[in-house]
């Protein structure tokens, strides 16, 4: 897999040695909050350890990405090409260490990512979820383009607290229409 380049940040797999670093800022309740199971509470060296077996591997390395910010690990971000009756929709998540926020990272990443997605995956949508308290994904997702398409009521519960679940969509030829990809 290749390196994605922003103008400020390189996302790569994940490299063996990367663990203690991302479960130093990765480990963060506030973090753990707005992410589904996956993303655990406490996040600690074992956790990550296993999540890098299952994303290191031949399937999954092109997805999951190590975000870096100057030579150091902020966050990270990946999705899924799902299958069967949703085959040509992606799903995925990203996170950023919360001394990382509100400088426009998530942006930064997110649009590269859909960029990388339209143009090496045969896909027509990528579909994303956030839970109602998360206002900062919210906007980053209609920063890059995403529309709210409805509320499932009630539909999460995270540590907890019960909330609603947002989702929002992206829809390929949104995205040609963005960024004056059509021929
Ligand atoms: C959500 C998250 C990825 C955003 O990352 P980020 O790098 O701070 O995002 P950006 O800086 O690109 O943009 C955040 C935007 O939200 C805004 N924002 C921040 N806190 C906010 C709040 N409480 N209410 C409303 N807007 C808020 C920022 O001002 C910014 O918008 P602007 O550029 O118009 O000013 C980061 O906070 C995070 O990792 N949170 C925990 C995990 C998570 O929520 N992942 C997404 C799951 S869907």
């Amino acid at each position: 897999m290749g390196e994605i380049r922003t103008e400020r940040l390189v996302l790569r797999e994940y490299r063996e040695g990367d663990a203690a670093r991302i479960s130093e800022i990765a480990n963060n309740k506030k973090i753990a909050n707005n992410m589904v199971d996956t993303f655990p509470y406490p996040f600690l060296l074992e956790d990550v350890e296993k999540w890098a077996k299952i994303v290191s591997n031949s399937e999954n390395c092109d997805k999951n990405f190590v975000v870096v910010f100057e030579g150091e690990i902020i966050g990270g971000v990946g999705f899924k090409l799902e299958e069967g009756f949703r085959e040509g929709v992606v799903a995925g998540g990203f996170w950023f260490g919360e001394d990382y926020w509100g400088r426009g990272f998530a942006t930064e990443v997110l649009n590269a990512i859909v960029d990388y997605i339209f143009e090496n995956f045969d896909v027509r949508r990528i579909s994303a979820g956030t839970f109602s308290w998360n206002s900062s994904a919210a906007k980053v997702l209609k920063k890059c383009g995403f529309s709210k398409e409805g509320c499932r009521e009630n539909a999460v519960i995270r540590f907890g607290k019960v909330c609603d679940e947002y989702l929002y969509g992206l829809l390929k030829c949104e995205w040609e229409v963005l960024n004056d990809r059509i021929d």
